[in-house]
């Protein structure tokens, strides 16, 4: 159930309500694509960083170390001991990603295995079954994800294609979730917009996704080529035409600054692999922007990452011995940074949650953009 608590011009602060809990919208979703979040941060680290939910993928748990395994040990929470709601993407992501590495056809997609080259194939039932087999909290739609540039012809037919399968992925999910021994009976189902930067397909296809009646919406197939202007010109256009009563989605979205940017167009739940990918390079966020723990201006600096940050890494360490950890290689190192940049997006969503509640969300925003760009442009 998704609750409307506060509205600031088009941004919502709600809660949505689960079997596995109620999460505080909006939300940034810690990204743990195989079941674990990079960096070795463990489920039992997410409680002291403000983790609401968690997101892994059907296709990389499907190849290793299968779904069906999985759903035998008793689905991904018992798996991964995490007990609060979990987003499974759906392999749509991959049909972009693994570009190479596969083919379309109406039925479905043909991927060679990433990991040792092994034919896959994956249509819209495939990608519910497993994501059935996982138990997740949300399923999402499988779909194609069309890169940014790709032609308006080739995005048309894409589109009608990728709704045809939110036709079947529907169907499959209803009938999964009727079955005795399914992990999660009650495993929602997101719908995907897609349509590249074309305002017009995009519109029609939110149109006819809202008809559906699903769980929830997401933006898809932006940050895969487009400008950040061109993204924030398709949320304009497309989430007007979303289900206002139903949480939105932005895939795979991303820096602070576009966060700050969608929830000011009415986005509720976010993702993205900047956080811990950075950390692991010891680039680390403050609300100053991003700095970079490998530069020699840090060898002798006693101050944490961020002054007055409550994460574990600030609270107990300096940014001389954790740049001294990261040279060395340690993978504690890694591991602080990726702490504190979970740290910091979690709460720069409880921040944006308390400016829309306040009413203030646009000057907040104006000042939180004004910070960022002082260090990192
Ligand atoms: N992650 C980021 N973008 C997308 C998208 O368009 N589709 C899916 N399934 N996942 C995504
Ligand atoms: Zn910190």
């Amino acid at each position: 159930m998704y609750k409307i608590l506060a509205t600031s011009g088009n941004a919502k602060r709600a809660e949505f309500t689960t079997v596995h809990g109620t999460v505080q919208t909006p939300v940034f979703m810690n990204v743990g694509t195989v079941a674990a979040i990079k960096g070795a941060v463990a489920t039992t680290d997410l409680q002291e960083i403000g983790t609401q939910i968690e997101l892994s993928n059907t296709y990389h748990l499907h190849v290793r170390t299968g779904d069906k395994l999985i759903k035998e040990l008793g689905g991904l929470h018992k798996f991964m001991n995490w007990d609060k709601p979990i987003l499974t993407d759906s392999g749509g992501f991959q049909v972009f990603s693994l570009a190479g590495l596969r083919k379309i056809k109406e039925e479905g997609v043909t991927f060679q295995s990433h990991i040792d080259g092994h034919k896959i194939f994956m249509g819209p039932e495939e990608s519910m079954q497993i994501q059935s087999n996982l138990g997740s909290t949300i399923a999402m739609a499988f779909d194609e994800c069309a890169p940014a540039k790709a032609d308006r012809n080739y995005v048309e037919k894409s589109v009608a294609r990728t709704t045809r399968w939110l036709e079947r992925c529907k169907k499959e999910m209803d009938r999964l979730n009727s079955l005795e021994d399914t992990v999660n009976p009650h495993q929602m189902l997101f719908g995907i917009n897609q349509g590249a930067v074309y305002d017009d397909i995009r519109i029609e296809h939110a149109k006819r996704i809202t008809e559906m009646d699903l769980d929830g919406y997401a933006v898809g197939g932006l940050a895969v080529g487009e400008t950040h202007e061109e993204m924030y010109h398709v949320l304009d256009k497309v989430v007007p035409y979303l289900p206002k009563e139903k949480p939105t989605y932005l895939m795979g979205v991303g820096t602070p600054a576009n966060i700050l940017e969608a929830v000011d167009r009415g986005i509720d739940f976010f993702d993205c692999v900047y956080p811990s990918r950075n950390g692991r390079h010891g680039h680390v966020y403050t609300k100053f922007g991003k700095i970079n723990l490998f530069n020699a201006k840090y060898e002798k600096d006693l101050a944490p990452i961020e002054e007055g940050c409550n994460c574990p890494a600030c609270r107990n360490y300096s940014r001389a011995y954790i740049r001294h950890l990261l040279k060395a290689k340690e993978m504690l190192g890694m591991r602080l940074c990726v702490l504190h940049n979970l740290y910091f997006y979690n709460h720069l969503m409880t921040d944006i949650r308390g400016a829309i509640e306040a009413g203030n969300y646009k000057s907040f925003k104006d000042e939180r953009l004004y910070l960022l760009k002082t260090y990192d442009k």
